[in-house]
């Protein structure tokens, strides 16, 4: 049987040692991820019954299932992944790489023009090692997810977005500033306290402004 390499050992360790992942099981959720969405949504009410939602980075579904139980039947949810993702009742899924125009073509097209109220990213990159290149992939997929959610959301629609404390962060983040009324950063409980992820969570959107 070939063995396992040390740090994918220590990756299943963790998992069977973490709360969230045994919540997650119990409670039908695809991901532990999606607590991290229940709890920034509890506080922020970035979602409510009908709303129109956009999930990028939505594989394995964890975020598009507490979206889709959301919303219910009168919203929608765009749910989409570059990997292949198992349907959601309730979602539409399209599976591409969003950094391509094709990819974002075929997203623009399910929305058929109707503004959106919440655009969330989830999208992380798949981390090389080399900070300088991680540093800017992350910084690519922001940027991406940013500028779609300009071109989808409804006047006074919101963003919820993972980015990560890499230097350029703060010039993200004051980027944030110039489109939105009011951005904060969130750092939920079942987000790994050593990971250097967080989301901004910015509401309130200004079209035309920091363009
Ligand atoms: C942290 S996971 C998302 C977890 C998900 N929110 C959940 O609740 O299950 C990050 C996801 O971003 C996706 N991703 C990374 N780069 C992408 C890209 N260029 N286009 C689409 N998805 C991408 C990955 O495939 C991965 O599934």
């Amino acid at each position: 049987m070939p063995r396992r390499s040390s740090s994918s050992s220590r990756w299943l360790q963790r998992q069977a040692r973490d709360s969230f992942v045994r919540k997650s099981r119990q409670d039908g959720y695809r991901s532990r991820a999606a607590y991290k969405l229940l709890e920034i949504n509890e506080r922020d009410k970035l979602m409510r019954s009908g709303s129109r939602v956009v999930d990028l980075g939505a594989a394995p579904g964890g975020w598009t299932q507490v979206a889709a139980q959301i919303v219910g039947a009168r919203g929608t949810v765009l749910a989409l992944d570059v990997l292949k993702m198992e349907p959601v009742a309730g979602a539409t899924v399209i599976e591409g790489d969003f950094r391509t125009a094709e990819v974002r073509a075929a997203a623009a097209a399910v929305l058929a023009g109707a503004p959106v109220d919440l655009v969330m990213s989830d999208m992380a990159p798949n981390i090389s090692g080399i900070r300088i290149k991680d540093e800017a992939a992350a910084e690519e997929l922001a940027l991406i997810a940013l500028d779609f959610a300009r071109e989808h959301l409804r006047p006074g629609g919101a963003l919820l977005l993972k980015l990560f404390e890499f230097p350029g962060t703060d010039e993200l983040m004051r980027e944030l500033k110039r489109n939105f009324d009011s951005v904060a950063r969130r750092k939920p409980e079942a987000s790994r306290a050593g990971s250097r992820e967080f989301y901004a969570v910015a509401r309130g959107f200004a079209p035309g402004c920091g363009i």
